[in-house]
């Protein structure tokens, strides 16, 4: 039975296995804390180039949150120590910066979520270093359709698993793996909440969505299988067949019509090429 809770201030932080149901200071907070990600990504194309180190661009992530008076709020989660999580490749999502370069033709997610106050906005787009292969540009393309289809079924009365159904059925056609050990979730003034938003999923399945609650879409597609494992780092996911695998988030919230989109780029910078 899925539980749901009208939430209040107090109530809001508690991971309790409710689904909470927000209310206008909510929608406000997120506005803002969404804001921000989505203008921390719009700068990222400058960045992501051959030679430019992930660890450079985690500084620079770091930096534009503090000046907006946010907080990294992956820095110091479940040990976690850097701001943002990049992902070359064939990592599949929790890419931990480093002394690493950039070389011509990777292609990279960068995630970030800031904290600002009190409000988690956590987003991620996928770049590109130089020219990457045909194949992976699909690849990116694709991966992006499966986010901006699975949030047009992101309102009242449809169930969470048509989200994950509408996922699964685009990247399948194209015989891309949608990976299953990574989810995405509910947020708000936690970070990671219930529900759990699987990417593959049979529709009409899942708790209903309901106006109010605030969620995470971020599919993680593979040129392969769907298989993943994790690296002896404890976070670093990479694809088990090694093939490439992308990935775009954003936080939603349900209103009363539909949903909104808290982390949507100002400057149309949805996918690349962002030239
Ligand atoms: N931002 C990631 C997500 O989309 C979570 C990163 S947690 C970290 O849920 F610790 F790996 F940074
Ligand atoms: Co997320
Ligand atoms: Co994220």
């Amino acid at each position: 039975m899925t539980e749901y809770q009208h939430v209040t201030a107090d109530m809001s932080v508690y991971r309790d296995g409710t689904i909470k149901l927000h209310g206008p200071e909510g929608f406000e907070g997120m506005r803002k804390a969404g804001r921000l990600a989505a203008d921390i990504l719009d700068a990222m194309p400058e960045w992501v180039r051959p030679g430019v180190t992930t660890e450079e661009i985690d500084t620079a992530v770091r930096e534009m949150m503090l000046d907006a008076g946010a907080v990294p709020a992956t820095l110091g989660y479940r040990g976690y120590t850097h701001s943002c999580c990049i992902s070359i490749n064939h990592v599949v999502c929790h890419g931990i910066p480093s002394a690493k370069t950039l070389k011509d033709g990777d292609i990279v997610n960068i995630d970030v979520t800031p904290l600002l106050d009190g409000w988690h906005g956590d987003s991620s787009r996928m770049y590109v270093a130089g020219e990457p292969s045909v194949k992976a540009r699909r690849l990116i393309d694709v991966t992006y359709e499966c986010l901006m289809l699975g949030i047009e079924k992101a309102r009242p009365g449809a169930r969470l698993g048509d989200i994950g159904a509408a996922i699964q059925a685009h990247a399948e056609q194209y015989r891309y793996g949608v990976v299953r050990d990574f989810c995405g979730h509910g947020l708000g003034r936690l970070f990671h909440d219930a529900p759990e938003v699987v990417h593959a999923a049979k529709a009409g399945t899942g708790p209903e969505l309901r106006p109010g609650m605030f969620m995470t879409i971020e599919p993680m597609i593979n040129l392969g299988k769907p298989h993943v494992k994790v690296l002896s780092d404890g976070w670093t996911a990479v694809t088990r067949d090694k093939s490439l695998s992308a990935q775009f988030e954003h936080s939603i919230g349900i209103t009363e019509d539909g949903c909104e989109i808290f982390t949507l780029s100002q400057k149309g910078l949805h996918k690349p090429p962002y030239a």
